[in-house]
């Protein structure tokens, strides 16, 4: 479009000289400019490391970025990515057995983060999925593209691997900012905090928080799909308020509709999945009001989110699909066809919308 333009611009000048022509070549840019800004993105390239199902991925493209490798252990999540996700790029699965990265700009990691989670032991690099950070700084050293972007729960930040990373980055030349967002700031019906350490080569201005909170407006039921073929379950199943005691929750925008009536072992695992914990139990027995938004979602929780939905005095489950769509993944995104393991690779993936707001960012300070 821009070279069309560029091309057009001296065929005018050469034929017809004039200020009315100056104008009219101004207008055209200024018409591309705000009804095809995509048109105008300088193009950069990426690796997705412990890419997952691809989060990182879309918030990357959708900012004019090509893959250049996808790093993934698991093959069913490599399946699900690659489905959704064409294009040539390099697929490898172990990081440990990764040694060079293609050319790229940008590096995106979102390495496991059970070793940091404050739901688990929390036992750093010294659980076997906490030392895979040493492969990723071993790559990004051996790589040095012109930014990097390493996303986690916010349990890293005081492990003493996180000042590891900042130490490396730094000694390796990087200017080092971190960000800790929401995705409920970005548009995401789910509030999901987490830490972004993102380095750069280039000199950016650093800043506590470049990002503009967004649309805090939205809620569960804009995600929700008309045609979801589940059934809705079985209300006699759940206790639900009146909406004078529906609960508000200050902050998190979430609102508490009812409860699973019956907390005990008369319901079958069928309808409500079988509780991981005691902790990920009771908070599979909130019954969230579809005008509200969700809390993190964590472990099998992601499986069990039920929705009061108030024109049709019912509660349903979110489908998979409803699930990603929470954390911002468009409509034509297909999860994986078992919907256990669907729900299982929504419950730590990243929220497309902050990734494209990080990688904005990186653009608007010309960093890649
Ligand atoms: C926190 S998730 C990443 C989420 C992803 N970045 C996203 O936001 O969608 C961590 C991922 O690392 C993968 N993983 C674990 N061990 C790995 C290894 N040795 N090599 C590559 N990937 C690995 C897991 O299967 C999981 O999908």
């Amino acid at each position: 479009m821009t070279v069309c333009l560029v091309l057009h611009a001296i065929l005018f000048f050469a034929v017809n000289w004039s200020v009315l022509s100056l104008l009219w070549v101004i207008f055209l840019f200024v018409c591309v400019f705000v009804f095809f800004p995509h048109s105008l993105q300088m193009p950069f390239t990426f690796v997705d490391l412990f890419s997952s199902v691809g989060a990182f991925h879309y918030g990357a493209k959708r900012q004019g970025g090509t893959c250049k490798l996808m790093c993934e252990v698991d093959p069913e999540r490599v399946d699900v990515y690659i489905r959704n996700h064409p294009g040539k790029y390099a697929v490898a699965n172990d990081i440990r057995t990764l040694r060079d990265l293609p050319p790229h700009d940008l590096l995106l990691a979102g390495p496991p983060c059970q070793s940091y989670s404050t739901a688990g032991k929390r036992k750093g690099t010294k659980d076997p999925r906490g030392q895979l950070g040493f492969d990723l700084l071993r790559l990004i050293k051996k790589s040095m593209p012109k930014a990097v972007v390493i996303e986690n729960v916010l349990g890293m930040m005081s492990d003493p691997f996180f000042g590891t990373i900042i130490k490396s980055l730094d000694e390796w030349g990087y200017f080092v900012n971190v960000f800790t967002l929401n995705a409920a700031d970005f548009g995401c019906v789910q509030s999901r905090r987490r830490v972004f350490i993102v380095g750069t080569i280039r000199f950016v201005l650093g800043a506590p928080q470049p990002f503009p909170e967004c649309d805090r407006d939205s809620a569960i039921k804009d995600i929700m799909r008309p045609d979801h073929g589940q059934d809705w379950l079985d209300t006699k199943l759940f206790r639900i308020f009146p909406p004078s005691k529906q609960i508000e929750m200050e902050g998190s925008g979430y609102v508490l509709a009812g409860q699973v009536r019956h907390v005990n072992r008369d319901i079958p695992d069928a309808v409500f999945g079988k509780p991981s914990s005691a902790a990920s139990y009771k908070k599979g027995m909130r019954v969230f009001h579809e005008r509200g938004r969700l809390p993190t979602l964590t472990g099998s929780d992601a499986g069990r989110v039920y929705v009061w939905v108030a024109r049709r005095k019912g509660v349903r489950l979110l489908s998979p699909s409803e699930v990603y769509a929470t954390l911002g993944f468009p409509t034509t995104f297909r999860p994986h066809a078992m919907a256990s393991k669907a729900y299982l690779h929504a419950r730590d993936t990243v929220a497309v919308p902050v990734v494209e707001a990080v990688v904005k960012w990186l653009k608007q300070q010309r960093a890649i």
